[in-house]
């Protein structure tokens, strides 16, 4: 396993100290992520003591302590998962070479491009997010919205080692510029739209958390698989922290279920408008949620056909999400069949080269994922003896890229009039009234134990702690 040096200025396990020139060009990069931090993340919370928890090494056991620290004494690292050895590159052109320790030449723009988008979500989120602290619903929700905070913030700094190692000049221009460009900034905002999005209700952010961050594991996985070693290794790890993201999504949704079934139970119906005179949050509102922020991520993946995605596929930059679960590594023999518009109402079937359908193959890759958690929430509510369905809408609904772009669909995928989309649409997304109902439940609940009116407790502490657990001081 890679050593991890901790008592550098960066906590690293590459070998900084060996690198003089490589150490102080980040050093110098330090200050101006630290005043991005305090200008543009929670800094209300910076004095204080939040129950964290801090990568000090990428093994499966020791990867991360727990304790109180203040948020920008945050120990922001950078690691990579431990090497595998004689690694061979596992799908493209070049499948079966030894991967890369550097980037070849011919595909330096295009990494740069991959790394700096991916890097630029990352800032994004926590900027999102930097008013969520003042309407958490509990100690244990805000000391996990920190926890992501800090980590997207690492998972910038693990894009900026890859840009200031392998990029030289270029690279570390791009570095400043990810701390230049602002969510939801006419001037200078975030590359991609869904990141200009203020999060503004802990509703949205646990969709975010569940949708969006598994649209980051997608991609991080898919460039795990990448022939160029350092950026596979380093989103390896970055991984391990998504995951966490992911829970924090998926748990938080299932409490707000849990907590409308509750109530539903009490007042002996599913009414949404008694179910919202209790302060709850009813399933249809829910409902809209979903088919929000499901299908903004979508569009994040990119079109379904695309001669980008089949060069990143050649070239070795960005295999499949999994890649070694298929056979045949080099994509060249199949086809995929894809469902696109046809004339005013219609839908034909297009064969498609498999290298030309990679996005869709990530994105049909997500959107199971994405199923696993409506199946449980799904059988909760069923358990608890109602009809209603949560469902996820059709991958062609609302979508702003790709062929299905601004074709009018219904939540099921069938093709409708402009009209019926314009009429229809009230019902399929969140309501102003929807907005202005969730806005009204965001009240700051801070005591430790206790818990805001629309979400129930959550089934465990983190790290085991107790539910009355103070887990940030205020
Ligand atoms: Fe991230
Ligand atoms: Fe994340």
């Amino acid at each position: 396993m890679s050593s991890v040096n901790l008592t550098d200025r960066i906590p690293n396990n590459v070998n900084l100290s060996n690198d003089r020139t490589l150490q102080r060009a980040l050093e110098h990069w330090q200050p101006h992520f630290l005043s991005w931090w305090d200008e543009m993340g929670p800094s209300e919370f910076s004095q204080r003591d939040v129950y964290l928890r801090t990568a000090v090494g990428v093994d499966a056991e020791g990867w991360a302590s727990y304790d109180y620290v203040r948020m920008p004494e945050y120990r922001w690292g950078i690691f990579l998962a431990d090497e595998t050895p004689d690694r061979r590159i596992g799908f493209g052109d070049n499948y079966g070479q030894p991967v890369w320790q550097q980037v070849p030449g011919e595909f330096r723009s295009q990494f740069r491009r991959l790394i700096v988008t991916q890097g630029d979500t990352e800032p994004a989120s926590v900027e999102q997010q930097r008013a969520l602290g003042q309407t958490c619903p509990s100690l244990y929700d805000l000391r996990n919205l920190f926890q992501v905070n800090v980590e997207e913030g690492r998972h910038l700094w693990a894009m900026v080692y890859l840009l200031h190692a392998y990029f030289g000049r270029d690279g570390r221009e791009e570095a400043e510029e990810l701390l230049s460009r602002h969510s939801g900034d006419v001037d200078k905002p975030r590359i991609l739209s869904t990141f200009n999005e203020p999060i503004s209700d802990w509703l949205s952010f646990f969709c975010f958390t569940y949708f969006t961050d598994r649209d980051g594991k997608y991609q991080l996985k898919s460039l795990a698989e990448s022939a160029f070693d350092p950026l596979a290794r380093t989103c390896r790890f970055m991984l391990t922290e998504e995951a966490h993201h992911m829970f924090v999504g998926e748990t938080g949704l299932s409490r707000v279920i849990r907590r409308a079934l509750e109530v539903m139970k009490e007042l002996g119906t599913d009414d949404p408008a008694a179910v919202r005179r209790t302060g709850a949050i009813d399933l249809p509102l829910l409902q809209r949620y979903l088919n929000f922020w499901f299908s903004s991520s979508l569009d994040l993946f990119g079109s379904e056909m695309s001669s980008n995605a089949a060069s990143t596929f050649a070239n070795g930059i960005k295999g499949r999400p999994d890649e070694t679960l298929y056979t045949d590594h080099l994509a060249l023999e199949e086809s995929f069949e894809l469902a696109v518009p046809h004339g005013d109402s219609g839908t034909t079937t297009e064969q498609v080269p498999m290298r030309n359908a990679m996005n869709e193959v990530a994105r049909l890759a997500y959107v199971k994922d994405c199923e696993m958690g409506l199946k449980r929430w799904n059988m909760m509510i069923r358990r608890a003896g109602h009809e209603l369905q949560l469902s996820l809408p059709a991958v062609r609904f609302r979508r702003s890229i790709g062929a299905w772009a601004n074709v009018p669909t219904d939540p099921q995928g069938n093709r409708i009039s402009a009209d019926a989309y314009a009429h229809g649409i009230a019902g399929w997304l969140p309501t102003a009234d929807d907005r202005a109902y969730v806005q009204r439940l965001m009240q700051r609940v801070v005591t430790p134990g206790k818990m805001a009116g629309w979400l129930a407790p959550p089934d465990r502490g983190i790290n085991n702690k107790p539910g009355d657990f103070e887990y940030v001081r205020l």
